[in-house]
C-alpha cells in the first residue's frame, strides 16, 4: 500500500455505513433549501413524483457533500467503498453512477496515463464503452480474437496461449503496450482463465483490465467462480447493478493488490474525477452498499438459487429439445468454468430463432429474458433469487411443442467473420477528423469514422481508423437483411450508408 492509501475498513462485513447514514439522515425533521428541489419531501409540486417513486426513495435522494454522510476519509461513504473492497479482494473500490461504461472509460483513460506504451492488447468483443475509452486515451488497439461457436453465432473469451502470442508478436514489432484487456464472463457465461492470463501479463509487463461486467456476483459462494480480483486482474470493471443486487445504473471499479497498483491509483483518483458527475445519486451509490452486504450475508439463498437453477438445466436436459450451451464449454480452450447463475439455451431444434422464442416468452407467458441470439437465448437468474423457475420451463416446452423443427429460421447461418481491414490512423484521429457520409459502395478502401458490429456474434468488425473492406461491407449487409442479425452503430438499418474519415491524412 502507498503511504497515502486509505486505511482498512474499521466496519465488519455486516454493516452498509453509507446506506444507514442515508436512512438515517430521511428520518431526521429538516427544512432543505440545497437541491434537489423535490427537498426530499412530497408536497407541492413533488406530489407526482411521490406517487410515482415513492417518499421514501424521496427522502433518500440528497445531494452529495453532506457531513457525516459523505465528507472526509472517515465519512460512512469512504468507509461503505472499503468494505467493498474488501469484499471483492481489491486494493481501492470506486462507487460510480453511469455504469460499468464508466469503469471502462476510468480503466481505459488510466492506463493511457501510465505512459508505458500507447498500445493495448483487447479482446476484439469488446464493449463499445471499452473503445469510447480508446478514442479518449488516444490509445491504438491490437486485437485478439476470442473463440467463437461458429454454429452459435457465440463469442467466448480469450486462451492465455492467444494473449501470450499477441503480446511476443506486439514485442517484435516494436509496440510498448500499456495493458491487456479481457472480458470475463462472456454473455453466455463462460469464465476465462483470469489467473492464467494475469501471469501472462504481467510477464510481458501490462497490467491486466478484467471487464467483469457480467461477474459481479463472483466470489460470494463456493459454487461461483472466484472475484477476479483474488485471481491477480490488475482492474476489474463491475456492472454491478447487472446481477450483484444494486440499481440500475450503479457500478464498481476494483483496482486489484498487484504490480500496477501503486502507480494505477493516484491515475483511477484522476480519472474517477473525469468521469463521475458531481451529483452522483445517492439512491444508486447506497444501492451499492446494500448490494455488497447482501451477497456477503447471502450465502445460504445464493445455494437455494444455485440449486433450482441446477433443477431447471436438468429438466430442460432430460426433455432433451433445448441443449443447455454450457454443458459444451470443454470444447473451447479458454473456457474454463462457467457461471452457473446463467442458462444459455440453444433452441435450434425448435425451429425458432431465440429472437422469436424471447418475444413469445414475453408476450405469451410473461416471461422476460436478457438476450437472445438466432440460435439462443439466455436466463439470468439473480444472487439469492427465486424466480417460478418451472414457470418458464412449461412456457419452454409449450413452445417447442408447437414449433415446427422444418423451420427455417434457427437454422440460418451467416458467412464466416471477415478480417478487420487494417488499422490505417488512430481511432481517435479517425473518430475526430471531419467525416463524410459516403454510399456503401464509395465507402470500400475508406477510413471508417464508426464503430460496426454485426450481432451475432457481436464482434466489431470496423472500428474508428480501420479501413472498409469489401467483404466487410458484404459481410455486414448480409447480417442486416436477415430476419435474425442487425449491426450496432450503423447508419440505416440496411447499411447503405457509411460515415467515413473525410479527408485521410
Ligand atoms: C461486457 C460489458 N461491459 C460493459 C458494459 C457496460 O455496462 P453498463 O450498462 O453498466 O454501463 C456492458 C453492458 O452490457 C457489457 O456487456
Amino acid at each position: 500500500m502507498t503511504d497515502d492509501a486509505p486505511a482498512a475498513s474499521r466496519a465488519p462485513q455486516t454493516a452498509a455505513p453509507y446506506a444507514d447514514a442515508l436512512l438515517a439522515q430521511s428520518r431526521r425533521d429538516t427544512v432543505n433549501l440545497m437541491v434537489p428541489g423535490h427537498g426530499a419531501t412530497p408536497d407541492g409540486l413533488s406530489a407526482d413524483l411521490a406517487r410515482f417513486c415513492g417518499e421514501h426513495a424521496l427522502a433518500m435522494d440528497i445531494p452529495p457533500l453532506i457531513d457525516g454522510i459523505d465528507v472526509g476519509p472517515d465519512s460512512p461513504f469512504e468507509e461503505a467503498t472499503r468494505l467493498a473492497a474488501e469484499a471483492w479482494g481489491a486494493r481501492r473500490t470506486w462507487f460510480l453512477a453511469n455504469g460499468a461504461s464508466q469503469a471502462n472509460r476510468m480503466a481505459t483513460l488510466a492506463v493511457a496515463g501510465l505512459h508505458t506504451g500507447d498500445t493495448v492488447i483487447a479482446q476484439r468483443s469488446a464493449h463499445s464503452s471499452f473503445t469510447d475509452g480508446v478514442i479518449l486515451g488516444d490509445l491504438l488497439p491490437r486485437f485478439v480474437t476470442p473463440s467463437i461457436d461458429g454454429a452459435r453465432g457465440i463469442n467466448h473469451g480469450v486462451d492465455p496461449h492467444a494473449l501470450d502470442e499477441a503480446l511476443t508478436r506486439a514485442a517484435r514489432d516494436g509496440a510498448a503496450v500499456s495493458a491487456v484487456y479481457v472480458i470475463s464472463p462472456s454473455y453466455f457465461g463462460a469464465v476465462a482463465d483470469v489467473a492464467a492470463l494475469a501471469e501472462v501479463a504481467h510477464r510481458h509487463g501490462a497490467p491486466l483490465v478484467v471487464d467483469g461486467a457480467w461477474g459481479s456476483h463472483f466470489g460470494f459462494h463456493p459454487g461461483l467462480p472466484e472475484s477476479p480480483t483474488r485471481l491477480g486482474a490488475d482492474l476489474v470493471v463491475s456492472s454491478t447493478h447487472k446481477l450483484g443486487g444494486s440499481l440500475t445504473q450503479s457500478a464498481m471499479l476494483h483496482l486489484g493488490e498487484g504490480p500496477f497498483a501503486d502507480a494505477l491509483e493516484p491515475l483511477l483518483d484522476r480519472t474517477y474525477m473525469l468521469t463521475q458527475t458531481t451529483s452522483a445519486s445517492a439512491l444508486l451509490l447506497g444501492s451499492l452498499d446494500i448490494a455488497r452486504r447482501a451477497l456477503v450475508q447471502g450465502r445460504e439463498p445464493i445455494g437455494e438459487t444455485l440449486a433450482t437453477v441446477e433443477e431447471l438445466r436438468q429438466t430442460l436436459r432430460t426433455d432433451g429439445r433445448y441443449p443447455i450451451i454450457s454443458d459444451g464449454f470443454s470444447a473451447f480452450p479458454d473456457i474454463v468454468a462457467h457461471d452457473p447463475l446463467r442458462v444459455s439455451i440453444d433452441v435450434t431444434a425448435t425451429g425458432l430463432s431465440g429472437h422469436r422464442i424471447r418475444e413469445i416468452l414475453a408476450g405469451e407467458h410473461g416471461v422476460h429474458l436478457e438476450i437472445s441470439t438466432a440460435h439462443a437465448i439466455v436466463a439470468f437468474i439473480g444472487p439469492g433469487k427465486r424466480p417460478d423457475l418451472a414457470r418458464f420451463a412449461r412456457a419452454l416446452f409449450t413452445i417447442a411443442d408447437r414449433a415446427e423443427p422444418a423451420g427455417a429460421e434457427s437454422t440460418l447461418v451467416f458467412p464466416p467473420l471477415p478480417q478487420p481491414g487494417p488499422m490505417t490512423i488512430r481511432p481517435r484521429t479517425a473518430y475526430f477528423s471531419p467525416h463524410e457520409i459516403v454510399p456503401a459502395a464509395e465507402a470500400v478502401g475508406r477510413i471508417s469514422a464508426d464503430s460496426l458490429a454485426a450481432y451475432p456474434p457481436g464482434i466489431p468488425n470496423v472500428i474508428p481508423g480501420e479501413r472498409i473492406t469489401a467483404e466487410t461491407v458484404a459481410f455486414l449487409q448480409t447480417v442486416a437483411a436477415s430476419p435474425i442479425g442487425y449491426v450496432r452503430g450503423s447508419l440505416d438499418p440496411a447499411l447503405a450508408r457509411f460515415r467515413v474519415v473525410a479527408r485521410e491524412p
